[in-house]
Formats: structure tokens, sequence, C-alpha cells
């Protein structure tokens, strides 16, 4: 039996397919292919935070049935079927069954019910043991928690995948270890607020908080490197923000959304702090790391964002200078409060799509500037890709801040540690040489 998946969105979403892919392959006998056509199982792992790629999701369906093979079934799993439901079949029918973002655990049992729909956002599978993927690698992903208490106006994932629960430290840290027996060198923990754990478990659980989680996972002998997604600005105290700091194995670069520069629209969008306080936990972190990477996300457009608002996110931008930004028109969804504004509060379409290319640009630029500042550093990386082919060779690794190095012309072996000095520079991108191979 072959199992065709395809994966959407974001971390949490690719971590919840190498979970089905396991229990698929452990349970059910099914092997993984890259070829549609061939397969006995279609999954598409939707993700709905904005627009454009549930749009899709009907279009990608229609072209999956004309080609799949006779008996093959179709499943749409994800932060779509979530908030969709059942309303999919009724669109699509060629659907044969339709499993929420929140009930991923339940993949081998929807498999033989013709036409389930399991949604249930209230569904807790946070103590649920799955296996670990086969080939795994280097890097793995792990989830601390499930859903998010938050209520930012603009945003469907409480919707999606519901309420906030951690997963106990026992479970995580058994994780931990198997991923490290089985050559795991970084784990990236997952949470849409990592730096809230411990705040609710569904089951007795000691007192925990993010900063003792690190500490625990420090411990773990042959663990190399943590990083975390995503953390929340209000969340970072500092404690989190000392603890940051001390670990050895957190890697030092950290991913603080920042969504809006302007206090006003923060509080529109209720994400509980202000443009200071934010620009404060930079400084605190720039105290006490003064390399550290910093990436971000930043929605433009936003229902009543002036041009003087926007000047605010251009202000940050300025002073934070991030190392990586993903930043994002807004887009109206289903069920948020925002959706609910009417017309006379939104950005008109143009002004918004400016905004962000003016963003865009001056962030591009600043890459460009903060790249030539990185030539003649020494960083050690951790080898993730490499090629050799006629055509070219080289490898790729990224150093504990984030900063990913190319080194043309060297094949290094993935999973080693490489101490890399920044030769050249190629737009924003960074080119290095390798000095010595650490482990
Ligand atoms: N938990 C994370 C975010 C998860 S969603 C956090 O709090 O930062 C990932 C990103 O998608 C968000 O950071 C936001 O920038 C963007 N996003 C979410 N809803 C959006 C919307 N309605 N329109 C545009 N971008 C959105
Ligand atoms: Fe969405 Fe806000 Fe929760 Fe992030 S914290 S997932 S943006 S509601
Ligand atoms: Fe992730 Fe998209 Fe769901 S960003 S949480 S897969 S809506």
């Amino acid at each position: 039996m072959k199992l065709y998946i395809e994966t959407l969105g974001c971390a949490m979403n690719t971590r919840d397919s190498e979970h089905m892919i396991s229990e698929l392959q452990k349970k059910e006998g099914y092997e993984l292919t890259s070829d549609a056509k061939d397969a006995d199982l279609i999954l598409i792992n939707t993700c709905s935070v904005r627009e454009k790629p549930e749009r899709k999701l009907f279009s990608e369906i229609g072209q999956f049935a004309k080609i799949k093979k006779a008996g093959a079934k179709i499943g749409v799993c994800g932060c779509t079927a979530s908030h969709m439901g059942e309303q999919i079949i009724k669109r699509a029918p060629s659907v044969d069954f339709v499993l929420g973002a929140r009930n991923v655990s339940k993949i081998t049992e929807v498999l033989h019910k013709p036409k389930a729909v399991e949604v249930s956002i209230d569904y807790d599978d946070s103590t649920y043991v799955f296996d670990v993927a086969k080939n795994t690698g280097i890097k793995a992903l792990l989830n601390i928690s499930i859903g998010c208490d938050k209520k930012c106006a603009y945003c469907i994932v409480p919707h999606t995948r519901g309420k906030e629960i951690s997963i106990p430290l026992d479970l995580l840290l058994k994780e931990a270890n198997k991923l490290v027996a089985s050559g795991v060198k970084e784990i990236m923990l997952l949470g849409q607020n990592v730096n809230n754990y411990g705040a609710r478990f569904s089951v007795p659980h000691e007192k925990i908080d993010f900063a003792g989680l690190l500490r625990e996972l420090e411990k773990i002998e042959g663990l190399h490197r943590i990083r975390f997604t995503s953390p929340h600005p209000l969340h970072m105290d500092d404690a989190f923000l000392e603890e940051f700091a001390r670990n050895k194995k957190v890697c030092k670069s950290i991913h603080i959304p920042l969504q809006s520069g302007s206090t006003q629209i923060l509080r529109a969008m209720r994400r509980g702090y202000t443009k200071e306080w934010y620009l404060n936990r930079i400084k605190k972190l720039r105290s006490l790391v003064p390399d550290v990477g910093i990436s971000t996300d930043i929605i433009v457009g936003f229902p009543t964002e002036s041009d003087a608002d926007f000047q605010d996110t251009m202000d940050v931008l300025e002073a934070v200078r991030f190392d990586t930004m993903y930043s994002f028109v807004y887009s109206p969804r289903p069920h948020t409060e925002s959706a609910s504004w009417g017309q006379e509060k939104e950005v008109e379409k143009e002004v918004a799509s400016k905004r962000l290319a003016i963003l865009q640009n001056r962030h591009k630029e600043i890459l460009k500037e903060d790249a030539k500042k990185e030539l003649g550093k020494t960083y050690t990386i951790l080898v993730e890709n490499n090629k050799q082919s006629p055509v070219e060779v080289f490898s790729e690794g990224r150093s504990d801040n984030g900063r990913l190095i190319k080194i043309q012309g060297e094949f290094l072996d993935i999973g080693s540690f490489v101490e890399v000095e920044v030769v050249a520079t190629d737009g924003g991108s960074l080119i290095g040489k390798s000095k010595a191979v650490k482990a």
C-alpha cells in the first residue's frame, strides 16, 4: 500500500504529517510514494491561516480525483479540515474522510470509516504516544503543546486547533531520548506559544514552566542543539530570557513574532503587548546574547492600520534589523473577530500591498548591509545539506545563531559540526570556507 501526502502550512502541520505517516507505516503497512498516481491513499494536510491556500484546496482535490488509481482514497486533514468539516465532503464528494488538526491520532480509525468526519477541537491527544517516523535524520520536530488559548483578532488557529494543552514532561523526555537514540542532534520544540508551556495539562502534573523544560532537555546526553517556535512576546519575562541565554544547548536564534509595531494596532489585534514592551525585550535579550539571531512575523494592512501605524512597524524593523522576516498582507478569516468588523475598517488592498513591498524591500537592504558585517567571522555550523554533482559541489548548514552558510566546492558529511569562516556574501546570503571539522 502506498501513501502520498502533501503538507501545507507551518511546522506543526509538518509534525502532524510525520505522526500520520508513522501511524500508517506501523499499523497499516503503508510506504511513502512521491507519485500521487501510484498511491492507494492521498492525504492533503491543509492550512487555513490565510485565504489563498484554502481556495486552492478544492481545485487540488479535483486534480487528485482525476489522476488517482481506481479505489484509491483521498483524505483531507489539518486546519481547513477542522473548520470546514463535512462541508468539504459536500463540496467534493471524491473525498473519503476529513480529519481535523486536533484529531491526528485517529488517522488509522477514519481510514476504515467511509465518509468519516473527525474534527472536534475539544479532542485531547496530548498524551497519545506516536511512533518515531522512519528516516528522521539529524533534525527532528517535537510538539510540546497542542492548541492555543490566545484570541488574536485575526487568527483562525484557536478555532482549528482548540484550547492549549501542554504535553506531560515524562512523555517529552522519553520522546526526546528516543529521537537522540535514532541519531537526531537537533530538536525543534513546537507549540503556538511554547513559552507558555506548563500553563495547563490534561493529567495531574508537577508545576513546571518553559524554562524548566529547557533545563530538563539540556541534560539529555547526545542532544546537541535545542530550538523552539513560536514563543510569544507577552511571555518573554526575564526568567525566560535568562534561561535562553544560559542554557548551553539552546541555540541562540529566536523567533519573536511582532505582527505590528504600532501599539494601537497591537491592541486591536489583542496581542497583549506594546511597541515599547517588544523593544524592551529585544534590548534585554541583546544585552544577554549580543550575537542573537532574531526572526519575526509581520502582518500589514490589519483593519484600521494608518500610515502612522505602518511607520511604527518600519521603526521596529530599523531598530531590530531582523535576520529573517516572514511578512503577509492581512487576510480576513472565518470565525475570527476582525473578520466581522466590516468594510469601513478595512485597509484598501493596493495600500496594503504597497506597504508590504516597502517593508520587504527595506528588509532586503538591511540583510545586504548586515551580511557584509559577517565577513571574517567564524561560526560552527551543523551540516544539514550537501550536493556533489558534475555541475556543482557544496555543503550548507546553520550556525547556532541561525545564520545559513553555504560552503562552495566542499562536500561535508551531513550531521557533522564544522567550523566555518564567512569569506563572501551574495546579496543577503553568506558564503563560507571550512576551517575544522569538530565532530
Ligand atoms: N502562534 C504564532 C502564529 C501562528 S500563525 C504567533 O503567535 O506568532 C503564523 C503567522 O501567520 C502569524 O504569526 C501571522 O503573522 C500570520 N497570520 C495569522 N493570521 C493571519 C491573517 N488572518 N492574515 C495574515 N496573516 C496571518
Ligand atoms: Fe494565532 Fe495568536 Fe494563537 Fe499565534 S498566539 S496561534 S497568532 S491566536
Ligand atoms: Fe499552522 Fe496553518 Fe494551521 S499555519 S496552525 S497549519 S492554519
